[in-house]
C-alpha cells in the first residue's frame, strides 16, 4: 500500500534492528532507526562535555547538533554535523548515558520533528521505543517485539563479541527500567499493538510475522 508504516517498538536487545531491517528490505520500504538518533544526540553531548545527568544543560543545547539518518535498511547511516557516527554510537560510553537523556523532554520534543519529516514521506519501518504510541500513532502496523531477558542479553553479547552475558543483561534492564519509567513518552505497548514475543522465534519466523501483519494489518 501505498505510504505503508510500520512502527516497532520494544524493550532493548528484543531484535528490533534486525527484526526491522528484515522487514523493510522484504517490503522494499526504507527503515528508520530512532535509537540511533537519541544516541546521535547523546554522542555529541558526551563529545562537547556535557554532564548528561545535568538535565537544564541537556534541555538548553538539543537544538545545535545537525542529525541526519539515511534509511535504506541495507546501509543505514547517521550522521551528525556531516560526520558519519554509525560505529561510533554504539559504544559503551553512549550506551549508559542514553536513557537518561532520551527522558529529558526537550530531547525528545526536537528528535520528534526530525522523525516526523523522514516518516511523512510513507514506505518506511521505523523502530524505537514510542513510534506507536507517541510518534506514529496512525501507523498502519504497530508491533511490540518483547523477549525473555536472557535470551536478549546472551543474542546482544553474541552480537558484540563479549562473553559477559550477566552484565550485558544488567545494562540492557537497567535501560528498559529508565525507558519505561520516564515521564515523557515511556516505552509502553502502543494502543493496537501487536505483541510480538520472539524469546523462541527465529529471525526469518519473526519477519514473516510482521510481513504478514502488513499484509492484513488490523
Ligand atoms: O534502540 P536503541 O537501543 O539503540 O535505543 C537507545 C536508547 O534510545 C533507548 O534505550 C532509549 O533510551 C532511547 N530511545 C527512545 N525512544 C525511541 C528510541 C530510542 O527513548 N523511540
Amino acid at each position: 500500500r501505498p505510504g505503508l508504516v510500520i512502527a516497532i517498538d520494544g524493550t532493548s536487545g528484543s531484535g528490533k534492528s534486525s527484526t526491522s531491517r528484515g522487514v523493510a528490505e522484504r517490503l522494499g520500504l526504507r527503515y528508520l532507526d530512532t535509537g540511533a538518533m537519541f544516541r546521535a544526540m547523546t554522542w555529541w553531548l558526551l563529545c562537547e562535555g556535557v554532564d548528561v545527568r545535568d538535565v537544564a544543560a541537556v534541555a538548553a543545547l538539543v537544538g545545535r547538533p545537525a542529525i541526519e539518518s539515511g534509511t535504506d535498511p541495507l546501509a543505514p547511516t547517521i550522521t551528525v554535523d556531516g560526520v558519519d557516527v554509525s560505529v561510533a554510537i554504539r559504544g559503551e560510553d553512549v550506551t549508559a548515558a542514553v536513557s537518561p537523556v532520551s527522558a529529558v523532554p526537550e530531547v525528545r520534543a526536537r528528535l520528534l520533528d526530525l522523525q516526523r519529516d523522514v516518516i511523512g514521506a510513507g514506505d518506511i519501518v521505523v523502530e524505537g521505543r514510542d513510534i506507536g504510541s507517541v510518534v506514529w500513532p496512525q501507523a498502519d502496523v504497530k508491533v511490540y517485539l518483547s523477549a525473555d531477558p536472557d535470551a536478549r542479553a546472551q543474542r546482544r553479547t553474541a552480537e558484540q563479541g563479549g562473553t559477559d552475558v550477566a552484565s550485558t543483561q544488567q545494562s540492557l534492564l537497567e535501560r528498559d527500567r529508565i525507558d519505561s519509567g520516564r515521564a515523557t513518552a515511556p516505552l509502553t505497548m502502543a494502543e493496537g499493538a501487536v505483541h510480538v514475543d520472539s524469546t523462541h522465534q527465529s529471525l526469518a519466523e519473526v519477519i514473516d510475522r510482521i510481513v504478514a501483519l502488513a499484509g492484513a494489518p488490523a
